[in-house]
């Protein structure tokens, strides 16, 4: 059975409605003085990324904004989860781009005048170049760039944005991009992973620190979380899911709340650990005012003896499958909204910051169709309110994506938008999800 389609009214008073997006998927990295990133040269090296697509024009919202803002004011949305990009704003990683950063300040104007509540994202995975050239976050030195990189933007347009988040989802950045190697720069380098790792959050540190000492409010962090699930009811499978379980959804939010690192994990990334690492976790684990919630899917794990930690190996779940090839399991974001509340948060506000899904959406006869979008959408709605019933203190959530767009490794294959975009005109049209959504969003007047 489809699930009901919620209506605003259904959540509480003030709950935030918005969609999110990131500067390199849309904004079209070659206009306005950007510099490279390393996703650029990660998507020009053979095998790395769908058909080498990178995101030089991407859905050119660099030039077409004001329409973009358009839509989401029209979809009766309340904010807006976008990132500014490191590259655009610094493009050698220390010299300011005065066309990037007025681009941020007219772009924040434009969501205040339409009735969007800004939510910025500080870094959503465009590393610029010159700063990759020196090791990316494998150095250290990169972190104190990070804060640097937060004050100079932050200098413009803090006074007008609602919310800001340091780092989007840590494990991609740190374990998905130097371990698995499947995003920027692409490394498979386990001393090169535990240094991401560690860095990461001793960036996040910094820039809450130097963004705390300039009275900016409302800091936060957005974290991705994966349900993990035992393949069997084999010990052995129930300590491997555990074993992801911490590098995936435990490692990040104990850095952060509780200033330690989880034992399963570091028995396999300790001996490459930066030393004295301990000495950062004060800083790491600095109160913040909410926290963002990405959720996607689950993964079912087995025990993979014989093979290097973590020993891990996927097996394929009976659920349901998007586009991406994602299982669909909503139970998993009530889940994690519950136990983060309960075992990490308490009553700090959670948002869930990303969730959505992939798929191959067509035009037809001018309109696109995407029931099962529908469905998903309004099932994980239903799985946040009832974290909610359950006490976790959710504020708001950001659908992935606005806009069809830069499917990283994916190129522009796979598409998360309830607006499809036509990559070759840059068209867009309004997905019946969309319609859909603007719908239960509407205000009785
Ligand atoms: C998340 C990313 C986002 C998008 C979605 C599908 O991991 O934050 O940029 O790629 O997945």
């Amino acid at each position: 059975m489809p699930p009901e389609p919620l209506a605003r009214a259904q959540f509480p008073d003030g709950f935030l409605f918005g969609a999110a997006t990131a500067a390199y998927q849309i904004e079209g990295s070659s206009f306005g003085g950007a510099g490279p990133c390393h996703w650029d040269s990660f998507a020009a090296t053979p095998g790395n990324v769908v058909r080498a697509e990178n995101g030089a024009r991407a859905c050119d919202h660099y030039h077409r904004w004001e329409a973009d803002l358009d839509l989401m004011q029209a979809a009766n949305l309340d904010a807006y989860r976008f990132s500014t990009s490191w590259a655009r704003v610094m493009p050698d990683g220390v010299n300011v781009n005065p066309e990037g950063i007025d681009f941020y300040d007219r772009l924040v104007d434009g969501m205040l005048s339409r009735g969007l509540q800004p939510f910025q994202t500080l870094y959503h995975w465009d590393l610029p170049s010159a700063l990759a050239d020196h090791g990316g976050w494998t150095n250290r030195d990169t972190c104190h760039r990070f804060a640097d990189y937060a004050e100079v933007i932050t200098r413009r347009i803090g006074d007008r944005v609602a919310s800001v988040a340091t780092i989007n989802e840590p494990w991609c950045v740190a374990w998905l991009s130097h371990f698995i190697g499947a995003h920027a720069p692409g490394l498979r380098d386990i001393r090169a992973t535990a240094r991401a790792m560690h860095h990461v959050l001793l960036a996040h540190g910094l820039a809450v620190g130097r963004l705390r000492g300039m009275g900016q409010p409302n800091l936060g962090i957005v974290l991705n979380f994966d349900h993990a699930a035992p393949a069997s009811d084999a010990p052995e499978d129930h300590a491997a899911a555990g074993r992801y379980d911490a590098i995936f959804n435990r490692w990040f939010i104990e850095g952060i709340t509780r200033q330690t690192y989880p034992e399963e994990v570091l028995a396999g990334l300790g001996p490459h650990m930066p030393a004295n690492w301990q000495d950062d976790m004060a800083l790491i684990g600095q109160k913040l005012d909410w926290l963002g919630v990405n959720y996607y899917t689950r993964h079912l794990h087995a025990d993979a003896p014989g093979t290097p930690w973590p020993s891990l190996r996927d097996v394929a779940g009976d659920r349901p499958r998007t586009q991406m090839g994602w299982e669909i399991y909503p139970e998993g974001l009530q889940g994690f909204l519950t136990r983060l509340s309960r075992n990490h948060v308490g009553q700090m506000p959670i948002y869930v910051t990303e969730n959505g899904m992939a798929n191959p959406d067509r035009v037809e006869d001018g309109q696109v169709t995407d029931a099962v979008r529908e469905d998903f959408l309004f099932s994980h709605l239903a799985a946040t309110r009832a974290a909610i019933a359950e006490g976790a203190n959710v504020k708001g959530f950001f659908y992935w994506s606005l806009l069809d767009n830069y499917e990283w490794a994916e190129g522009y294959e796979k598409r998360f938008g309830l607006v499809h975009v036509d990559f070759d005109t840059l068209a867009r049209v309004p997905k019946s999800s969309y319609h859909a959504l603007a719908r239960a969003l509407a205000r009785n007047t």
